[in-house]
């Protein structure tokens, strides 16, 4: 019995998905992610349908928005990011640039790969965005990068993690249930990408314990994206991103000369000086540490703006940490910096 309804959830979140996918193909002419190997295996340093494209798509109707309209319009100025960052990639560098740096053949073949699916992503959250919602256009994104592969490689691994984790948190703000598959799809695609890094790229073991980390607040890490942005350079008429945006004081820490663990001493710096929260005498402060589906309270020294990183925390995957004044940091309007992005795996990388 119990097998049989999980039998039918299966089936019917299956329909619901390919009719989504059915119902929103816009032109006939695109070439369609599933059935497009523009997608998978286009190897040319041109950029792939839709990144091509440089401009915002306006309204073109009034029809009645779809409730995930913000949820998408959100998630696709999130992918412009990524998409660009993997499209830098494969114009920046030629497959002999990872040779050399000892990287395996199949590395920048591989950067190829997932600038397609990333373009894919692009063309999926355009046409899940209704008729009448603007669906954003392209920045200009600066990754910092320069000309070192082995920099790339570790800022890839980075985004990747990064965008499993509000994939995840954006579940929480989907309304429609194939949206919340969608999610997840793409959220498993994103997670085959960062563990070809870690098995192929750095040796590593790719694992991340039992799960993955569910951070609640999903606008706070898109606003972290803002930081590759160059300011000023979005088409006029993209909206604010993220929407709602609370344009949180944005931190880094004091690289030590060994990493981040639990148990080390983590002392939180502010990324902009004219943002940085401000704290009251008369009050504590938490740093909470997401990890897994657990969250783990430390006290805040705002004297020395440190923590120390809860030593029951398993040192793998991915930890989220923000500054809070409430413990737990049970709502949004709690977080009052953050969030830090701490990656325990591989470790020494970061
Ligand atoms: C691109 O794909 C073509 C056709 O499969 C192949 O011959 C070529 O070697 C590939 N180029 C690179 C740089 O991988
Ligand atoms: C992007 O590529 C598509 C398909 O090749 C083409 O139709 C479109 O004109 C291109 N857009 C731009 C802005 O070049
Ligand atoms: C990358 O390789 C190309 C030749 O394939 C070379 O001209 C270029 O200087 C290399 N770039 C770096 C950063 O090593
Ligand atoms: C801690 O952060 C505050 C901003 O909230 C800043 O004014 C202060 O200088 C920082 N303290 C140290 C020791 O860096
Ligand atoms: C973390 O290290 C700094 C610098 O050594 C020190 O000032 C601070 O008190 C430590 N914080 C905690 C919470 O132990």
């Amino acid at each position: 019995m119990m097998f049989l309804v999980a039998c039918l959830e299966v089936v019917t979140i299956i329909i619901t998905v390919s009719s989504l996918s059915r119902v929103v193909v816009g032109s006939t002419m695109d070439p369609i992610p599933g059935e497009s190997n523009l997608y998978n295996t286009y190897n040319g340093t041109a950029a792939p349908f839709p990144g091509n494209e440089t401009q915002p798509i306006l309204p073109t109707t009034t029809n009645s928005p779809n409730p995930d309209d913000l949820l998408f319009r959100n998630l696709l100025a999130a992918e412009w990011v990524i998409f660009s960052f993997y499209q830098q990639g494969v114009e920046a560098f030629t497959p002999s640039n990872f040779t050399d740096a000892g990287f395996k053949p199949t590395t920048w073949s591989r950067i190829a790969e997932i600038r397609d699916n990333e373009a894919g992503h692009l063309l999926i959250f355009q046409n899940a965005l209704s008729s009448s919602s603007i669906k954003p256009g392209p920045c200009k994104y600066d990754f910092g990068f320069g000309t070192d592969v082995t920099d790339y490689l570790v800022l890839q691994t980075v985004i990747e993690e990064t965008s499993m984790a509000f994939l995840t948190g954006l579940i929480l703000q989907a309304k429609a249930r194939s949206s919340k598959a969608a999610l997840v799809a793409i959220a498993e695609v994103e997670t085959r990408h960062l563990t070809w890094a870690l098995i192929d790229v750095w040796g590593a073991n790719p694992f991340a314990g039992p799960a993955d980390t569910a951070f609640p607040y999903a606008n706070q890490i898109l606003d972290i994206t803002n930081l590759f942005i160059v300011p000023g350079s979005c088409p006029d008429a993209n909206p604010v991103y993220p929407y709602p945006r609370q344009n949180l004081p944005q931190v880094s820490y004091v690289k030590g000369k060994t990493p981040l663990a639990p148990g080390s001493n983590v002392t939180f710096t502010f990324r902009d000086a004219a943002n940085v929260p401000s704290f009251r005498k008369d009050r504590n402060y938490y740093a909470v540490f997401f990890h897994g589906l657990v969250s783990v309270s430390v006290h805040y020294d705002t004297a020395t703006n440190s923590s120390v990183v809860p030593k029951e925390l398993d040192n793998k995957g991915m930890v989220l940490a923000v500054i809070a004044d409430r413990e737990g940091a049970p709502t949004k309007k709690s977080v009052l910096a953050g969030p830090l992005v701490i990656l325990l795996q591989p470790p020494g990388l970061f």
